[in-house]
């Protein structure tokens, strides 16, 4: 239940949403975030952002007035993007936030600068804090498959890749012809069609770099609208999700290893043949792939890497191998990050209601 903080006017919600790790990348947008191919990922357990909203009630205001922090401390970038999400909301999802004002805190639970992604638990919290709101307005409290649809649209709104962040383990965001009730408006959970090695797998992220990106997401996306290999990558997403759902169903970490390693490096790939070209990857990016695919070989330990649009590694690894790997990861991987910097995560359970 959100608490009533005492005045009648005030309403205080509070969720933890989880960021998220992609397998079949979303890559290239168009319309109202809408995605050009279907993505599958795997949403972490540590790696997340809590936000709470307090509601009250402001006269004389269109749109409503949003106070935001970030840990406690103004922070004036994320505020400008929360506000700008919020008022393009307001008027067709959300008209019971005119009125009011809202009181924002929202903190991770990783480093700012790390160079962890947050846009998509960030997203994700404020969406479902705000889908929470709402029910409370209209005297609901049911935390349903609907909710979470909603909350799913809402966060792809503010970032595609939330749209998978409101969901525990695997989840797949954008219509794809063979997965029943994907669609390009929000998220589906596919945490059940998934074998048991993959319900605790490991995601240990290796920090190679937590300067601010030179080329955002955002952009990046925009610069697929020219690319000439956009259509054949598309088409590439679409068989890789087919292939890569049998994969997870059947337990087939060959197959998930190999497609997501090629995801990884065709998103990079696309970076480079863009116009113009850029490279997120840093040498020690690249030194780091290639040691994991030696050990893998050496050793025959199912380990496999994926990279987000930055050059931060994603060790990948089922539980059984847990001390060979993180021993592989200590004592041969470690040097390439900064200040030995790894975050340890794995499949999570999703989002949380705190209050
Ligand atoms: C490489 O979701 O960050 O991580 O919709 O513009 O906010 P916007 O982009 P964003 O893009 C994520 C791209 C990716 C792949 C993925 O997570 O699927």
């Amino acid at each position: 239940m959100s608490k009533s903080t005492g005045r009648e006017n005030k309403t205080q919600v509070q969720w933890s949403s989880p960021s998220n790790i992609a397998l079949v990348k979303y890559w290239g947008k168009h319309g109202q975030q809408l995605p050009r191919n279907a993505s599958v990922s795997f949403t972490l357990s540590h790696a997340k952002t809590t936000t709470r909203i307090t509601m009250e009630d402001m006269e004389g205001v269109a749109y409503p007035a949003v106070d935001f922090t970030f840990e406690g401390r103004q922070q004036p970038l994320f505020a400008q993007r929360t506000v700008k999400f919020i008022n393009g909301l307001t008027d067709v999802y959300f008209p019971f936030l005119k009125g009011k004002k809202l009181t924002i805190d929202t903190q991770n639970t990783f480093p700012h600068s790390s160079g962890i992604a947050s846009s998509a638990s960030g997203m994700s919290a404020l969406s479902l804090c705000l889908c929470d709101l709402e029910m409370q307005c209209n005297g609901t409290t049911i935390y349903d498959a609907a909710f979470y649809r909603k909350a799913s649209l809402i966060a792809r709104l503010g970032s595609g890749s939330a749209a998978r962040s409101v969901f525990p383990g695997m989840s797949v965001w954008g219509y794809h012809k063979d997965i029943s009730g994907s669609s390009d408006d929000c998220g589906i959970s596919v945490a059940d069609d998934v074998a048991p090695v993959f319900k605790n797998f490991h995601d240990d992220i290796l920090i190679i770099s937590d300067k601010t990106k030179s080329v955002s997401s955002t952009a990046g996306h925009q610069l697929m609208d020219n690319n000439p290999f956009a259509q054949v990558r598309y088409e590439q997403a679409e068989k890789n999700l087919t292939q890569l759902m049998i994969a997870l169903k059947t337990g087939d970490l060959e197959i998930l290893g190999k497609i997501t390693e090629d995801e990884a490096l065709t998103l990079h790939a696309l970076m480079m043949c863009s116009n113009p070209s850029y490279i997120l990857m840093e040498p020690a990016s690249l030194e780091v792939i290639n040691k994991i695919r030696k050990f893998r070989q050496k050793t025959g330990i199912p380990v496999y890497f994926t990279l987000d649009a930055g050059p931060n590694v994603h060790v990948l690894y089922p539980h059984e191998y847990v001390a060979e790997v993180k021993k592989f990861i200590r004592e041969d991987l470690s040097q390439h990050c900064v200040n030995n910097h790894i975050v340890e995560d794995q499949v999570g359970d999703g989002p949380q209601k705190l209050v």
